[in-house]
């Protein structure tokens, strides 16, 4: 670990941990074993959220339909279900904000630490690069994607193109219910 001056390890390396997702009924024996690499600060695509997880144990339950499937999740993050996609045999590309260059740099990482290739786009809901007409997935994922209303928009017709470009295609997404009762 790197340090600063002082020889203290630096501020955003303290907040820096590496979670590890175990899927398969056998705890001490998983299956398939994921680790991310997660970053406390203020940048909701460096942490796991929950959606995420249970998105993850969808996609490994449902292994055989992932097997073989090009994939593409949307507003990745930290990417844990694109990830075990990509182990139960599925051609992946993961995607978030092109301005997050710190979320893509993670991606990044993370695919490198669990020895997985899957193709990093930056994609911005409502934009439309030249890379976007290039995806033809079968399953489109999206973990906690729906979080703020201003988005709502630009999301949809994201996907409402992907499921255009790709007939017979679907989403598939986790929503976290955040409203006070
Ligand atoms: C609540 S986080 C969920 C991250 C991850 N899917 C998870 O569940 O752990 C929302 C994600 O959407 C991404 N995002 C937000 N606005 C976006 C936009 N306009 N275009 C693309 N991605 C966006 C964020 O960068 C972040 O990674």
């Amino acid at each position: 670990m790197e340090g600063n001056s002082s020889g203290e390890p630096a501020a955003d390396q303290l907040m820096t941990t590496t979670s590890r997702h175990q899927f398969g009924d056998d705890p001490d024996e998983p299956a398939v074993a994921i680790s991310v690499i997660e970053n406390m600060k203020e940048e909701y695509g460096l942490f796991v959220w929950p959606c995420s997880i249970v998105l993850a144990e969808y996609v490994w339950q449902q292994r055989l339909r992932f097997s073989g499937a090009t994939v593409v999740e949307l507003g990745a993050g930290t990417s844990l279900p694109g990830l075990v996609a990509a182990k139960v045999g599925a051609h992946v590309t993961l995607t978030d904000d092109a301005n997050k260059l710190e979320v893509l740099d993670n991606m990044r990482r993370v695919c490198h630490l669990n020895k997985l290739h899957c193709n990093i786009l930056g994609l911005t809901w409502g934009v439309w690069d030249a890379s976007i007409f290039t995806l033809c997935p079968r399953i489109i994922l999206g973990a906690d994607v729906l979080y703020d209303n201003d988005a709502f928009d630009d999301l949809f017709a994201t996907v409402t193109f992907l499921l255009q470009n790709s007939p017979g295609s679907v989403f598939i997404t986790t929503y976290h219910n955040r409203r006070v009762p």
